[in-house]
C-alpha cells in the first residue's frame, strides 16, 4: 500500500488593520476598559478600512506565507480559506485571493466553520495534500468582524477585531515537520447560542431585518463559555492522547484567542503552564478563524515555535464547531 506522503507547515503570514480600537474607544455603550480587561482580557483590538475586505487582508497575510515558504504564486496548488465575512456570497474569498495573487494553478474554495474556521481548512488542506496530491496548499483563515458586530451591544461589540493568518502546507519527507492529526467536531441546532439571523436564505435582507440589526453577531456569551472551556480541555487531551504523549509534553498549545478567562480555565484544567498556552488577545480581541493562524505565526516569528516542537492549536465556535490539529512545527 502506498504510504501517504508526510505534510508539514512551510512557512506562516498574518497581517492585522492599521486601526487600533482601544477599549476607551467604545462610545455609546456603558461598559469601561476595566471591565473588558477583567472579564475578556482584551484590551484593544484592530479594525479594517471601509474599502479592506477580507481578501485584501488575506493577500497580505499570504503573500508574508508564501515568501516565509519560499513558494512563487504560480506554485501553489490549491487554497481554501476559512472566514464567515467573505468578500461576497460568491464568488469565494478563495477566489477573489487567488486572482489578486496571481497564483493561475490553484484551485479555490471558502470553509464556512465560524471559529473553528483555520482548524476546519487546515484540516481540508491537509488531507486533500496527502489524499490528492496538491503539493503546494495555501490555507488562510480571515475575518473582518468589524463588518457584523452591533456597536450598540456592549455584551458582544467589545469581543472582536478583524485580521488575517496565513499557512503554506507542503510534503516535507525531510526533518520533523509534520501534521500529526486532526480531529472535527460540530452539534447543530444551536443558532441561538450564536448566530447572524439575516441576510441569507432563511431571512432575506430586507429594510425591516436591517432596522432590527439582524445583520450582526448574535450571541449568547456565557452560555460560550462553559462549552469553550470543555472543548479545549477535550481536544488538548485527545491530541495528546493520539500523539502519544501526556499533555505536558506538548510544547505550546495555540487556542483560539476567546477570552483570556476561558483560556486559563482550560490551562488549569489541564494541569497546563499558562505561559505555554500561545496568548495575544490583549491585541486583537477574537478574530473568529483568524485567531489560530495569527497567533501562529507570532508564535513562530517571535521564536516561540521552533521546528520540530509539538504544537497543538485549538478552536470552538458558532455550529457549533470544534476541532483541534496536532502537529510537529
Ligand atoms: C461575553 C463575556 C465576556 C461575558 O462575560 P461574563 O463574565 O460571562 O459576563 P456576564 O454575561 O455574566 O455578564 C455580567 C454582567 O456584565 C454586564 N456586561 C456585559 N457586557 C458588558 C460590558 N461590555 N461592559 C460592562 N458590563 C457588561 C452584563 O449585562 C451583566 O450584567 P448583570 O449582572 O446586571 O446582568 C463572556 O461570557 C465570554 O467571553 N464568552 C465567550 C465569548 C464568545 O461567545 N465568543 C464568540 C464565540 S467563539
Amino acid at each position: 500500500m502506498n504510504q501517504l506522503p508526510k505534510i508539514g507547515i512551510a512557512g506562516t503570514g498574518s497581517y492585522v488593520p492599521e486601526r487600533v480600537f482601544t477599549n476607551h474607544d467604545f462610545k455609546g455603550i456603558e461598559t469601561s476598559d476595566e471591565w473588558i480587561r477583567e472579564r475578556t482580557g482584551i484590551r484593544e483590538r484592530r479594525y479594517a478600512r471601509a474599502d479592506e475586505a477580507s481578501s485584501h487582508m488575506a493577500v497580505e497575510a499570504a503573500k508574508r506565507a508564501m515568501e516565509s515558504a519560499g513558494v512563487a504564486p504560480e506554485e501553489i496548488d490549491l487554497i481554501v480559506v476559512g472566514t464567515v465575512t467573505p468578500d461576497n456570497a460568491f464568488p469565494s474569498t478563495a477566489c477573489h485571493l487567488q486572482h489578486a495573487l496571481g497564483c493561475a494553478r490553484a484551485a479555490a474554495f471558502d470553509v464556512s466553520a465560524a471559529c473553528t474556521g483555520f482548524i476546519y481548512s487546515l484540516s481540508v488542506g491537509w488531507s486533500m495534500a496527502r489524499a490528492m496530491g496538491y503539493r503546494n496548499v495555501l490555507v488562510v483563515g480571515v475575518e473582518k468582524l468589524s463588518s457584523i458586530i452591533n456597536m450598540e451591544d456592549r455584551t458582544s461589540c467589545i469581543l472582536f477585531g478583524d485580521g488575517a493568518g496565513a499557512a503554506v502546507l507542503r510534503p516535507m519527507p525531510e526533518g520533523p515537520s509534520e501534521i500529526l492529526f486532526s480531529s472535527l467536531h460540530s452539534m447543530g441546532g444551536h443558532e441561538d447560542v450564536m448566530s447572524l439571523p439575516a441576510g441569507g436564505t432563511r431571512m432575506l435582507p430586507t429594510h425591516e431585518t436591517i432596522d432590527q440589526k439582524k445583520h450582526f453577531i448574535h450571541i449568547k456569551g456565557r452560555e460560550v463559555f462553559k462549552f469553550a472551556v470543555t472543548k479545549m480541555v477535550e481536544m488538548v487531551e485527545l491530541a495528546a492522547a493520539k500523539v502519544g504523549v501526556p499533555v505536558s509534553k506538548i510544547s505550546t498549545i495555540i487556542p483560539h484567542q476567546v477570552n483570556l478567562r476561558i483560556i486559563e480555565y482550560a490551562a488549569e484544567k489541564l494541569n497546563y503552564p499558562l505561559e505555554r498556552m500561545m496568548i495575544n488577545i490583549e491585541r486583537y480581541g477574537n478574530t473568529s478563524a483568524a485567531s489560530v493562524p495569527i497567533a501562529l505565526d507570532e508564535a513562530v516569528k517571535s521564536g516561540r515555535v521552533k521546528r520540530g516542537d509539538l504544537v497543538v492549536m485549538v478552536a470552538f465556535g458558532a455550529g457549533l464547531t470544534w476541532g483541534g490539529i496536532a502537529l510537529k512545527y
